[in-house]
């Protein structure tokens, strides 16, 4: 086999030998990341039909490409973690033995890139030579993920410098399993529609995913790397890979604190990465380091450093607008890829929610003719769009810092329309843990499936922690433990609804009153007072400024805790708790008991009227 003479990694060379005599590809393709070859793989999908290039004058350089309609989510029940102990894996995960899983793999990729180019993707994870970066290799018989990998990673030719002859990488191998015989034709987004397979092998640190073209199935450095398997490298050399976004904050005057945060899929996380302060609360700045993704290490001076490991969004496009995110919409102006979205009659893209009035026709994300009548969306819930991180307008200076930015505080936030107060703060690390564990979330569009139970989702990894969620839960209290200031814990919830069935809380900007007391409480300024989960504001410690129209009482409603639906609360926390049995920390077991002690201390009704104001800290 013929390598470029800057592939100098043993391992690397071994490994696209060994890949390419099991998958036969027509030929190799060694990608350098350039804007050339980018632009030479986008121009040849629009020729194969994959991409329909956008109006150059509406949206430069951009891209609309339609998804087969059964390859359009991450697919859960197809997603293994394939430990040698079943144990390990734990009761969250699917599970198959590595050695059969490695052989029924072996067995589909088998001629699985007959007819196709296998690309060679270098990444890193991280700013290339951050020490908190870690390198992957994807193999790919996709050139709609090598363009996309090309966004979201830094991706090309100087990765195999940091490399050198032997440097460590996860090795990343996928094929859409769709194997061209001589003379078939392609067709416009292959994938198989019998198999699909995304599987880790968490010993051997290496990804295989069969079947599946789309995002975090396919876009190997995403959930697959930066997540389930380096979950299983942080837990091993102590340190936390998470399903976070990052954020700075600067207060009017000047004081940056930083903050990660959280939420399931698809609960708005990048509207909260990219928030713009309401301007009635004076000169309070929100910069953007990542939307989906923290790597999270120890400094020296025992501060927690955290890194966005992507360098793009591949955000969910429904929703997305220039009321609720302008940042995001100044992102994707140009530059950007665009999936499963409709298409307009000049030639740019449409999604629900972008525009309040609809236009008069599209095309839909199915290809078919659409308009306002006609009954059916016109892109799908998870319709994606991929932007350069760099083209948002509020990133952070430090966002590319390889030492990572100093974080202060983290949050937790599900969509809970009952029982989760708009926001609280926990007691200690240990409450901290208890909250971001029993963490619950009714079900979104991002993953197949039902859409709208509520299902604990720990720390929003239930889909991503590579290992036993008990042993994850055991490697953040020991986490805790180590650091002499751990940042402090809170928990916010944006999605509570009142009887009528509406959202009580405005959100998008609005959630910077409860940012700013967040923040503040973890600079050490703020008041709290003490409810039976943890440290609340009360109303008068949020500031109201431009949001007079928000009454005491809607806030009392927002944060009151029901004793009744409590009980039912911590009931569920119990049947997660029974499930992860064997390894669940105790510690989160007597909190539970603490937590429905105090509940039964209070009246029936917690609410924060003012007789209860009396313990502040
Ligand atoms: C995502 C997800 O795509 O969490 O970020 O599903
Ligand atoms: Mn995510």
């Amino acid at each position: 086999m013929d390598y470029p003479a800057y592939v100098r990694n043993a391992r690397v060379r071994k490994w696209v030998a060994e890949v390419a005599e099991l998958c036969k590809p027509d030929q190799i393709h060694w990608c350098d990341g350039s804007q050339e070859e980018y632009d030479m793989l986008c121009e040849q999908m629009v020729q194969s039909g994959t991409f329909i290039r956008l109006n150059p004058e509406k949206r430069p350089n951009s891209y609309l490409c339609r998804s087969d309609p059964s390859d359009v989510a991450r697919v859960e029940d197809r997603t293994f973690i394939c430990s040698i102990s079943k144990d390990d894996a734990g009761p969250t995960n699917n599970w198959v033995n590595p050695k059969e899983m490695k052989e029924t793999l072996t067995g589909l990729f088998d001629g699985s890139m007959r007819g196709r180019t296998m690309y060679v993707i270098p990444y890193s994870m991280g700013p290339l030579g951050s020490p908190i970066a870690h390198i992957g290799i994807e193999l790919t018989d996709s050139p709609y993920v090598v363009v996309n990998m090309r966004i979201m990673t830094r991706m090309g030719k100087a990765v195999y410098d940091v490399l050198g002859e032997d440097g460590e990488f996860i090795p990343c191998l996928h094929s859409v399993g769709m194997p061209l015989e001589a003379g078939q034709k392609d067709v416009p987004w292959p994938s198989n529609h019998k198999h699909k397979y995304i599987v880790h092998f968490p010993e051997e640190r290496t990804i295989w995913s069969y079947g599946s073209g789309y995002g975090g199935n396919a876009l190997l450095g995403k959930k697959c790397f930066a997540l389930r398997i380096a979950s299983v490298m942080a837990r091993a050399e102590g340190w936390l890979a998470e399903h976070m976004l990052i954020l700075g904050v600067e207060s009017p005057d000047g004081e940056k604190t930083y903050v990660a945060a959280a939420f399931p899929s698809a609960c708005g996380k990048t509207n909260f990465a990219m928030l713009i302060p309401p301007k009635e609360m004076g000169d309070w700045k929100v910069t953007t380091v990542g939307d989906d993704i923290a790597w999270i290490k120890p400094g020296p001076d025992g501060k927690l450093y955290a890194i966005n490991p992507e360098s793009g969004y591949f955000g969910v496009a429904p929703g997305t607008s220039w009321d609720t995110n302008p940042n995001a919409m100044a992102s994707l102006e140009r530059n950007s890829i665009f999936t499963n979205v409709a298409l307009t009659d000049d030639g740019d893209v449409w999604w629900e929610g972008m525009t309040e009035e609809p236009p008069a026709h599209l095309v839909d994300w199915l290809g078919q003719e659409w308009d306002p009548d006609c009954g059916r969306k016109a892109s799908h819930p998870n319709a994606r769009f991929t932007a350069p991180a760099s083209q948002c307008p509020s990133i952070d200076p430090d966002w590319e810092n390889p030492k990572g930015v100093p974080i202060k505080a983290f949050i937790f936030g599900g969509r809970r329309s009952k029982t989760v107060p708009l926001v609280y703060q926990a007691f200690n690390w240990m409450y901290g843990t208890y909250l971001a564990a029993t963490m619950g979330s009714e079900t979104t569009a991002a993953a197949a499936g039902a859409v709208g139970n509520v299902r604990r989702d720990p720390f929003a990894m239930l889909p991503f922690c590579g290992y036993h969620m008990g042993d994850y839960f055991n490697h953040w209290l020991q986490f805790g433990r180590r650091i002499p200031n751990p940042p402090r814990i809170f928990s916010v919830n944006w999605f509570r609804k009142d009887d009528d069935g509406k959202f009580i809380w405005p959100g998008f900007a609005q959630n910077m009153r409860v940012l700013k007391w967040v923040v503040e409480r973890a600079n050490g300024h703020a008041v709290g007072t003490e409810s039976p989960l943890g440290w609340m504001p009360r109303y008068e410690d949020l500031d109201w400024n431009g949001l007079e129209s928000f009454s005491p009482d809607q806030f009392y409603d927002l944060m009151s805790i029901d004793r009744d639906v409590w009980q039912q609360e911590l009931l569920q926390h119990e049947e997660l708790f029974l499930r992860l049995f064997d390894r669940l920390p105790k510690e989160l077991t007597h909190i539970r008991e603490l937590i429905r002690s105090s509940l039964w201390r209070s009246s029936e009704h917690w609410g924060l009227a003012p007789e209860r104001y009396a313990s502040t800290e």
